[in-house]
């Protein structure tokens, strides 16, 4: 991939990502081999296998993870498009299998380890005050925060296989993006918003987001990255129609959000356009 001098990327990395235009952001960005995605049989997780698969410089290795992958009809549809996809099962609170898939991956990998593992998988469950349960609450952090540090742990040695093969920091080396919601946002509750219809959601979301600190503060040593991202109201199933933006428009802006991504970023909450959002 043709990269721009270092001091071009350093300056641009001074400057608010917004205020750089798409084709010099292109010119700066990383290039990275692998990509794991969990939950891509529907919504951003299908569209972000098919946004790094139609990107400029694609990835060698977009391994699409999800629950049914028989099922998963337009994902197949791209596997077939695309020689780089790979669908592997994978549902996340199961850790058999967890621990299959990672067999699996390696297989794939050979000794070059994983790049980037994009915590996708989500689940929401409607849930007021009124309505919250022991039970609904505990479905709903499994699957949105347990999982997500269980699927870390679990490919961890082939992010710090990769983190040892390269230099610098970013997603050319070992990155674990945790897929967050601005509705986890502490600092922006309001009285009367419209998330206190989703206690079980933005509970887990803030709680994954402190994951994503942890996981920066532990894991700087190794030289791996790790983000919270919001990735903006998007018209999927979770999003509901009336949601503002489709996940065409998310998606590029995404991609170009995770090839920027710098040393302080790491430990970060930021929003798709590469804002950083208030925790
Ligand atoms: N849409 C938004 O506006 C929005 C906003 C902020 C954050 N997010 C976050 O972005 C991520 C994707 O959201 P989305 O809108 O694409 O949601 P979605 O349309 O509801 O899709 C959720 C995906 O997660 C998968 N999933 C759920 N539980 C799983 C499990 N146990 N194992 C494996 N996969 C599982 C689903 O698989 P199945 O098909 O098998 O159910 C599906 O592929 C989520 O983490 C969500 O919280 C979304």
């Amino acid at each position: 991939m043709r990269q721009a001098p270092a001091c071009v990327i350093h300056s641009l990395w001074a400057q608010p990502r917004s205020s750089i235009s798409p084709q010099t952001m292109a010119a700066a960005s990383h290039r990275c081999s692998s990509v794991l995605i969990t939950g891509c049989s529907r919504g951003l997780g299908r569209g972000l296998v098919e946004g790094l698969a139609t990107a400029p410089h694609p990835p060698d290795l977009i391994i699409a993870t999800c629950r049914q992958p028989e099922g998963a009809q337009e994902l197949q549809k791209l596997r077939k498009k695309y020689n780089n996809i790979r669908i592997l099962q994978l549902d996340v609170v199961s850790e058999e299998s967890r621990q299959r898939v990672v067999q699996e991956v390696t297989e794939l990998l050979g000794d070059q380890g994983l790049n980037c593992l994009i915590n996708n998988a989500g689940e929401n469950i409607l849930a007021s005050l009124d309505d919250v349960t022991a039970e609904n609450m505990l479905q709903v952090y499994e699957t949105n925060t347990v999982a997500q540090l269980m699927v870390t742990k679990a490919f961890l040695p082939l992010l710090k296989q990769a983190a040892q093969l390269n230099h610098g920091m970013g997603w050319h080396r070992a990155v674990i993006v945790n897929m967050s919601s601005i509705s986890a946002s502490i600092h922006l509750v309001q009285d009367k918003d419209i998330y206190l219809q989703i206690y079980p959601y933005r509970i887990s979301k803030a709680a994954l987001n402190m994951l994503t600190k942890c996981l920066a503060a532990d894991l700087k040593v190794d030289g791996i990255l790790c983000i919270a991202l919001h990735p903006g109201w998007l018209k999927t199933d979770m999003g509901g129609d009336q949601a503002p933006m489709q996940i065409e428009e998310s998606v590029p802006s995404i991609l170009s959000v995770l090839a920027h991504l710098r040393e302080e970023d790491s430990g970060c909450f930021l929003d798709w356009k590469g804002e950083i959002v208030p925790w």
